[in-house]
């Protein structure tokens, strides 16, 4: 039996004076290897959930597990080394180039210098950036996509078991967004022991890349399941509605031929 590596139980977050319930009483399991994909209209907790799976917020009630242990008797630091995060703005360190910006966790980790810069090198070739064009840069000398990449080659560098990507394509084109997801979905199977879970608000992107999707509304779970069983049979009016946008676009790539 694969392992569980993130166990959400009951887990409700509160926010603000008004206490509203940015993440409402939700339960689910993540199995090693999995590539869950969190699909939700704007405002629905997804972002959330990552941060609590991370600490950087913490949950108002029910708990959260990783690797079976409760992450709020866990250590942060050693928590955090095991998950690669790539945040939903990019957030690549402006002052460094983009070698610097890789090195960051495994210089935390006191790796040697030389495996550093081979790591640099392997992570660039696997997001498929030339190191010798794009190591010494600054952000802002690389395209949206093209820092969007080095994110998730910062967020693998130390290796980590779980990798969260929040929106981790939201500012590129179609063509190179379709590319980056093809990159993803291999860098995924090459590294086949690692969880993944990303955020997306594009149903194509959740249905495509995971191999089951959780689909959130108003800080509710509607369903989670693999793509093939949600479009068999959708549980809610959310659902219904969410596959109802695309049938509508195919409908109307039909009616233009
Ligand atoms: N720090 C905060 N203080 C108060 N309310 C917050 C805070 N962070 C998030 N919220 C609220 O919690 C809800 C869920 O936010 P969250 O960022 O998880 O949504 P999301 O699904 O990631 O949305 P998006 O697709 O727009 O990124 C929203 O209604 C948001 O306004
Ligand atoms: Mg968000």
């Amino acid at each position: 039996m694969l392992q569980t590596v993130i166990e959400f139980k009951n887990v409700t977050k509160l926010y603000g004076e008004e206490k509203s319930k940015a993440v409402d009483d939700i339960s689910f399991a993540i199995k090693e290897g999995e590539f869950i994909t969190v699909l939700g209209s704007s405002g629905s907790g997804k972002t959330t959930i990552l941060k609590m799976i991370n600490r950087l917020i913490r949950e108002d009630s029910g708990n959260i597990t990783f690797f079976g242990e409760d992450i709020s008797e866990m250590n942060e630091v050693d928590l955090r080394r095991e998950i690669g995060y790539v945040v939903q703005q990019i957030g690549l360190f402006p002052h460094m180039t983009v070698a610097q910006n890789i090195a960051t966790v495994p210089e935390l980790l006191k790796w040697d210098k030389k495996d550093i810069q081979s790591r640099i090198k392997e992570l660039l070739a696997l997001v498929q950036l030339d190191p010798e064009i794009f190591a010494d840069r600054k952000p802002k000398e690389l395209s949206g996509g093209q820092q969007q990449r080095v994110g998730v080659a910062r967020a693998l560098a130390a290796n980590p078991k779980v990798m969260l990507l929040d929106e981790p394509f939201g500012a590129v084109d179609a063509i190179t967004r379709l590319q980056l997801q093809k990159e993803l979905q291999k860098i995924h199977k090459e590294l086949s022991d690692k969880t993944f879970v990303l955020v997306t608000h594009d149903i194509n992107e959740a249905f495509k890349l995971g191999t089951r999707v959780l689909i959130m509304d108003k800080g509710k779970v509607c369903q989670f399941d693999t793509p093939q069983e949600i479009i068999r049979n959708p549980k809610t009016e959310f659902v219904v509605n969410l596959i109802a946008t695309v049938k509508e676009h195919e409908a109307f790539w039909g009616e233009l031929k």
